[in-house]
């Protein structure tokens, strides 16, 4: 009752406020500022209120006493609501800490837009608890968190860095289109959709569109989402991703694994230079250290020797791809062959062993997508058990393993010549007439080309030390989810 009474009044004999965002108040020290944000952190201690502000470019502490804390709008103040606050800064006191090294002592505030208390605040809403479903569904209030809005703060340096560090290796940056008439992929994972009365999908890579660049532009490379339609419930698979792709002209596939390495290792530099990058990477991902270079490369055939070695098996198939289970309804395990697709958890078991980046090279054709470079000189590998009927032929493939999350990357030397493209389209069943547009690169000068996709989200889950990618972009999408 007493504090409905109590009024706040602006000292109009004070300087007045400079208008600021919490990250460039540094120079206002001393000064009277005005900070606007949301109530972080509440805390009233006999009568002085703790305010942490937040306003998306930090955090800042403000100290409330006197009159300004004793107002009815003072007493009933919740999280999350936004707050309007005047004061002098100062330097925190010897002995104390407080983000940016100093606070605010409010002589003048006020309540912008109030949040609720009781059953519906905030901290009731949210509980780091929640089933994962229920987090998925509040999103938009995670993100109000500072370990989420830490790992898309360094999503966004990290791009940043990426794009600095392709632009330093004159790579031009392009925005090919999501709405698409082509498959690169496969088409078992296309999102179909009806396009003014025609078929047309989401893209699964602008790989395509890219390679056309080249003659134009010369290397390219886009940020761009890709789409799969993919049925897998894994933390390293998403709906919708961003793609981060490239692609260079007149390359040998050892200048491919050079320049991906480059970018990588460079990209991290950056950031670890910079200083604020550097403080998000040390707060999310403490024990990091930039990777050794130069990566690890193994082929395909190397590896598979590897895994049986180390006695990582994979499940036994039948002739029609279905698992072969023993009689207590487990799978049958048996050594890997060549021409096996090396499943995600055995290249997983493999990377994590050995603890470095590999790049994991030369993949038998039967694996890949149409468009890739054969390896000259290819001719049927060893006899081994279960590798009857392939072809023995291996590509200018490579995929970059990191530890923790498997793929990063995946890229190829591309075809060059257009009979064998051409030759390539039929054998995968691929109509050519919509292709027309990829075909004339090959026709009207071909040159040795190659690129490589990175998913932006296993990157950062990398960097940032994240359980799963779910965490690593906005507004994750997975099979069934779209929301919010
Ligand atoms: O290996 P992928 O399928 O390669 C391509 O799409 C090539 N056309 C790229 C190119 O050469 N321009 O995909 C490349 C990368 C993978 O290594 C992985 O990091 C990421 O894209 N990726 C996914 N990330 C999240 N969710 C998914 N469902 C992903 N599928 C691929």
């Amino acid at each position: 009752e007493e504090s409905k009474k109590i009024q706040l009044v602006e000292d109009a004999t004070l300087p007045a406020a400079v208008k600021a965002k919490i990250l460039s108040l540094t120079p206002l020290r001393g000064k009277r500022a005005r900070v606007l944000g949301w109530v972080h952190r509440l805390r009233s201690q006999k009568d002085i209120i703790f305010i942490v502000l937040r306003d998306g470019t930090g955090y800042l502490q403000a100290v409330l006493s006197g009159t300004p804390a004793q107002t009815y709008e003072a007493l009933t103040l919740t999280l999350e609501s936004t707050v309007e606050l005047i004061g002098t800064l100062q330097p925190t006191p010897e002995g104390k800490t407080a983000p940016g090294g100093h606070e605010l002592i409010v002589d003048f505030w006020r309540t912008l837009g109030t949040a609720p208390g009781g059953d519906d605040a905030f901290t009731n809403r949210l509980n780091e608890k929640s089933d994962p479903s229920i987090l998925a569904d509040l999103r938009h209030l995670v993100l109000r968190g500072e370990n989420a809005s830490s790992v898309l703060r360094l999503r966004a340096a990290m791009l940043s860095a990426f794009r600095a560090a392709l632009s330093d290796h004159h790579l031009m940056e392009v925005t090919p289109p999501c709405l698409v008439q082509t498959q690169v992929e496969g088409g078992a994972t296309l999102f179909k959709l009806e396009y003014y009365g025609q078929p047309a999908f989401l893209t699964q890579s602008s790989q395509l569109y890219l390679e056309t660049c080249l003659p134009s532009l010369g290397d390219v490379f886009c940020v761009q989402e890709s789409f799969r339609a993919e049925n897998s419930h894994t933390r390293r698979h998403l709906s919708e991703y961003t793609h981060l792709e490239a692609e260079l002209a007149f390359i040998t596939f050892d200048d491919l694994m050079d320049h991906i390495e480059t970018i990588i290792c460079e990209t991290v530099d950056k950031l670890l230079q910079n200083e604020s990058s550097a403080a998000l990477i040390r707060q999310l991902n403490p024990s990091f250290t930039p990777p050794a270079r130069p990566f690890k490369r193994l082929s395909y055939v190397d590896a598979i020797a590897w895994l049986n070695e180390h006695g990582i098996l994979h499940e036994a198939e039948d002739a029609d791809g279905n698992v072969i289970k023993d009689a207590s309804g487990e799978p049958t395990m048996v050594p890997h062959a060549i021409g096996d697709d090396i499943a995600e958890a055995a290249e997983r078991k493999m990377t994590d062993i050995i603890g470095t980046p590999i790049f994991l090279h030369s993949f038998p054709a039967e694996l890949k997508a149409f468009y890739m470079k054969k390896k000259e000189g290819t001719t049927t590998p060893p006899a081994t058990a279960g590798s009857g009927g392939r072809s023995g032929i291996f590509t200018e493939s490579c995929d970059l393993l990191m530890p923790g999350v498997g793929e990063i990357v995946g890229g190829s030397m591309r075809i060059a010549d257009i009979d064998e493209l051409l030759a390539a389209y039929k054998r995968e069943g691929i109509d050519p007439a919509p292709y027309y547009w990829f075909t004339d690169q090959r026709k009207y000068g071909t040159c040795e080309h190659g690129g490589y996709g990175l998913g932006v989200e296993r990157f950062l889950a990398w960097l940032a030390n994240r359980y799963t990618i779910r965490e690593c972009t906005l507004y994750p999408r997975w099979p069934g989810r779209a929301t919010p």
